[in-house]
């Protein structure tokens, strides 16, 4: 999979010499490092799953694939684990020559000159922008001696984020088990919640079938929010004890491959949706139902966007949180204290994953292939114009849906957003 994106991805370059640099691990405390997580464009074009680690690809070059990676070291090995070293590098991932990190600038000048265009990251990895830099400058020093120096650098990164946007039939299997398994942390939540657990211990239910499965780790930090702690967007404390009669907002979604699923879900603390908790609920399903109405080949994600807050407008007028003429208040975009963000994002190895929203300063339309999220929801801050009685409820429902040919698949349908279907389920476990 990964040889055939390079090719792909060489296919869409003029001729030159492009430098992609894997992520770097980050300190947590002292000398711990954080989980190594490997940068999403390096990973979709080497699968090499080191820190550190460089691809240089020359396309049209007899050996057009050169990685630079960590070397074999007995010690550090036996401490913090296995590297591939440079053998690895080639025996195992396919690469055409490999080299020990320790050679890579003295290695530059040669794998640079004679090319005119160079492909690099810009202001992604600030060691590599400057050897790259410095490397032209000495190579343009050397032009009387017959040195032929790069003389345009270029930002691959929106060539990838192209890329990256249409997920290919591989790419799609593997989004769907991301999906799959995210739906089973939910769904895992959803049936054993009780009233009176921490947030703290929703969200190890909901991680514990993430991992159980298969999954490598949470694709972004989990959400769990009882009562009004849903109305905080991005809540990540989740450290307070859940209260019957409130609603629990989770939103989560574990990575699998390198590749993400991103559900939200809001369900009751306790059996039921009650009062001013189950009107809202119904109005962002409402929301939701007409966003994924939207979800199809030609429409945008404007489309989708305005398709939610046309429902979702149209839901505060019946909750008399908003009065007026429905066309007028979404003109006026009245609904914005309740409701703040997209609806959708793009979805695939990053939670929001790249690709261009805009092109030629239209919003592009949607096309097979391509994945993003739906995810409507409405909050009411203590401080909004909303009746008292709704204060503190936040409620969100995502979807992650893929765009094919006739309409859209719903990767997250495995999660039930009902009503009546969720209080069955809040009677299991
Ligand atoms: N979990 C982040 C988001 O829904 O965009
Ligand atoms: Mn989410
Ligand atoms: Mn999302």
């Amino acid at each position: 999979m990964h040889q055939k994106t390079r090719e792909q991805f060489l296919a869409r370059l003029q001729p030159g010499v492009v430098i992609i640099p894997a992520a770097h691990e980050a300190t947590r405390s002292n000398d711990t490092e954080f989980p190594f997580r490997q940068d999403s464009d390096f990973q979709y074009l080497t699968g090499f799953p080191e820190p550190d680690a460089i691809a240089v690809l020359r396309p049209g070059h007899e050996k057009p694939y050169v990685l630079f990676v960590r070397p074999k070291d007995r010690e550090r090995e036996i401490w913090t684990g296995i590297r591939a070293g440079v053998h690895g590098a080639v025996d195992e991932y396919g690469a055409d020559e490999a080299y020990e990190l320790g050679e890579w600038e003295t290695k530059l000048p040669e794998l640079l000159r004679g090319n005119r265009r160079v492909y690099v990251k810009l202001g992604h990895d600030a060691a590599v922008d400057e050897a790259v830099i410095r490397t032209i400058a000495d190579l343009r020093r050397r032009g009387r001696q017959g040195v032929e120096a790069p003389s345009e650098v270029i930002d691959p990164a929106p060539i990838l984020a192209e890329m990256r946007l249409f997920k290919r039939d591989e790419e799609v299997g593997i989004l769907a088990r991301a999906c799959d398994i995210s739906v089973e942390g939910h769904l895992a939540a959803m049936r054993q919640t009780r009233p009176d657990m921490n947030e703290y211990e929703v969200q190890a239910l909901v991680e514990y079938e993430f991992r159980k499965r298969g999954a490598s780790a949470p694709g972004y930090g989990t959400i769990v929010a009882g009562g009004a702690n849903a109305t905080i967007l991005h809540y990540v404390e989740n450290n307070r004890p859940l209260r019957d009669g409130d609603l629990l907002l989770i939103d989560a979604g574990a990575e699998f491959g390198a590749f993400t699923g991103d559900i939200t879900r809001t369900f009751p603390v306790g059996k039921k949706f009650e009062g001013a908790a189950r009107d809202v609920y119904q109005v962002v399903l409402d929301a939701q139902h007409a966003a994924l109405k939207a979800s199809k080949p030609g429409s945008t994600l404007d489309d989708v966007h305005n398709a939610a807050c046309r429902a979702l407008t149209q839901g505060l007028v019946e909750l008399k949180v908003l009065e007026g003429d429905v066309e007028e208040l979404l003109r006026e975009h009245a609904y914005r204290p309740y409701y703040m963000h997209r609806t959708s994002h793009w979805l695939g190895m990053d939670v929001h994953d790249v690709g261009a929203y805009v092109r030629d300063g239209e919003v592009r339309s949607l096309e097979a292939g391509m994945a993003f999220t739906v995810e409507p929801g409405l909050y009411f801050h203590g401080d909004t114009a909303a009746p008292a009685h709704f204060h503190g409820i936040g409620v969100r429902i995502e979807d992650n849906v893929l765009i094919t040919p006739d309409g859209h698949r719903n990767l997250t349908a495995g999660v039930p957003t009902g009503i009546a279907e969720i209080e069955a389920l809040r009677g299991e476990g």
